[in-house]
């Protein structure tokens, strides 16, 4: 029997974990939830947030998941509220993204997120507990998560909040490293890059990617037998515009859903 998981962000920024997903040919099918219609998150209270992911998390219970991968920063600064409410287990992207900060063997590194993120100081915390010596340089925007769901053609509009964002950065403290700590940045990867060429921007789809497949195979997952061998099915649910998924999608060259799912507001 195929297993299945979960994935929820605010809105298209978790494709970049699913995107990670496929390309390691992850040996399960994925029901992917975005809240497209009530982001962005990151400028919303902690209340809210949970409301709102809770919601979503309920929504998979109906799908059968059997563990949920939190492919947004904002949510997952929220987990242990999410934790004492949800019974599967829940992965969020902070924890290993911080484990990789935390061994880079930088002083100082920088962390570009929403404003709810920066503020939760979850990332700045984690690395902490690994290694002490480093500190964690956050810029908040309240304005680019929403830019790249919903004007991912307005790259004017895009370049400008990065380029304002690396300012504030520079003014603060030099680095070499930036962690993109909000999975909708990702998808625009190549203006980061062409502002920054000095500077190596770290996707954590990857590593939550990693920490999936690792809780995965904990189980006994992860044996190919004909049937687990195929690529991921993915069956999408938004409160948004399903059509809105098209362009991110083929720009991550994700395959097409098997399904897509209109969820109320
Ligand atoms: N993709 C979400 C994250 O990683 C944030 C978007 C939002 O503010 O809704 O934080």
């Amino acid at each position: 029997m195929r297993h299945t998981i979960g994935i929820i962000d605010s809105g298209v920024g978790g494709l970049t974990v699913v995107r990670s997903l496929v390309a390691r040919g992850a040996p399960f099918d994925v029901v992917y939830v975005g809240d497209n219609a009530n982001m962005p998150y990151g400028n919303r209270p902690a209340g809210e947030i949970v409301t709102l992911s809770l919601r979503m998390l309920k929504l998979l219970s109906e799908y059968h998941v059997e563990a949920v991968a939190i492919a947004c920063n904002t949510i997952s600064a929220t987990v242990d509220q999410l934790r004492t409410r949800c019974s599967v287990p829940l992965v969020d992207i902070i924890t290993p993204a911080a484990a990789a900060l935390a061994r880079r063997g930088e002083l100082d590194v920088g962390l570009f997120a929403t404003e709810f993120t920066v503020k939760s100081g979850l990332h700045a915390k984690r690395v902490r507990e690994l290694n002490p010596a480093v500190t964690v340089h956050g810029v908040a925007s309240p304005r680019l998560a929403a830019l790249i769901d919903r004007a991912i053609d307005d790259e004017a509009a895009i370049r400008d909040e990065i380029a304002a964002m690396l300012e504030r950065l520079t003014a603060m403290h030099p680095v070499k490293t930036v962690l993109l700590g909000c999975t909708h940045y990702p998808i625009v990867m190549n203006i980061f890059t062409s502002l920054a060429p000095g500077i190596e921007f770290i996707d954590p789809a990857d590593l939550q990617a990693d920490a999936v497949l690792r809780l995965f195979s904990s189980w006994g997952g992860g044996k190919c037998d004909a049937e687990s061998a195929s690529a991921p099915s993915l069956d999408l649910v938004t409160s948004g515009n399903p059509e809105s998924y098209r362009p991110i999608m083929a720009r991550l060259e994700i395959p097409e859903a098997r399904s897509i799912r209109r969820l109320e507001a």
